[in-house]
């Protein structure tokens, strides 16, 4: 691998643990107003000292984030529909690379929507950014979407989706947790993380499915509602790094939590 896309791979990939705690604030780029990130600047600001990468896009980023901040930047670069609009998965790059060197990044984001009727489509977003972000050395994270159909998020789909990903070039992948997960892992030749998906319904679930994916080979979490929609949202995500930084168990990363409220 390139000397520069491994280095910024590393500064988002620990390469102490060989694993990550990304913050993912890109909600609103086709949810909008988001719950808990309507003022993404007071989401942000207190849970950004405790992340190993920030995900989102550039208007959040220019708009939300000090310039000054210490902190890998994974932009995503894909978009172009809404949660109103007629299909999710009509993707495009909607940024283009020397904006994403303008910012200092260190990998860009674009989802993939395997299955759907922009499979093609989003494929070849996928090589076109892996063409371009290479030339600069700037990693590219795949997020294996699934749209609105979350039926879809079983082991079958998600190891295509993943291994399709790391097929066109894609440095590392993001897709959901599963049972069976292994398989996932296993079958990925680049670094998997997970997306925490919806708030789930405790803490204890949530360190219980980071728990799991790393114990299955997941290089980390790239969690948002899980943490910023928690109501203490600095002691979730201490304690997330607690479950993938050091290994806890989700019972005592639950202690992490209680102790940090
Ligand atoms: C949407 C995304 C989000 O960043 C991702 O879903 C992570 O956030 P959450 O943990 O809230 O699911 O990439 O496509």
């Amino acid at each position: 691998m390139d000397w520069g896309l491994h280095n910024r791979l590393s500064r988002i990939i620990k390469p102490d643990t060989h694993r990550t705690v990304m913050l993912a604030v890109d909600h609103g780029y086709f949810l909008g107003p988001t719950h808990k990130l309507e003022d993404a600047r007071e989401t942000i600001k207190p849970l950004v000292s405790y992340a190993d990468a920030l995900m989102l896009t550039r208007g959040i980023l220019r708009t939300s984030v000090d310039s000054g901040v210490d902190v890998p930047i994974v932009l995503r670069v894909s978009g172009g529909s809404s949660i109103i609009g007629k299909d999710l998965s009509n993707e495009g790059i909607t940024t283009c690379i020397e904006d994403a060197v303008r910012l200092n990044v260190a990998a860009v984001a674009l989802s993939i929507f395997v299955g759907t009727d922009f499979e093609h489509q989003t494929l070849m977003n996928l090589a076109t950014l892996v063409d371009q972000a290479q030339a600069y050395g700037i990693p590219v994270l795949a997020v294996t979407a699934v749209g609105k159909e979350l039926g879809k998020r079983d082991v079958r789909f998600l190891s295509l989706s993943c291994r399709i990903a790391a097929e066109l070039g894609a440095g590392f992948v993001k897709t959901y947790y599963c049972d069976e997960f292994e398989k996932v892992t296993e079958s990925c030749p680049v670094p998997v993380v997970i997306a925490g998906g919806p708030k789930l319904e405790t803490e204890l679930d949530a360190f219980k499915m980071a728990h799991d994916a790393v114990e299955k080979g997941a290089a980390g979490v790239d969690m948002g509602r899980n943490i910023w929609q928690s109501e203490h949202p600095v002691a979730m995500i201490k304690a997330v790094r607690a479950v993938v930084h050091q290994n806890m168990t989700p019972d005592e990363a639950l202690d992490v939590f209680e102790k940090n409220k």
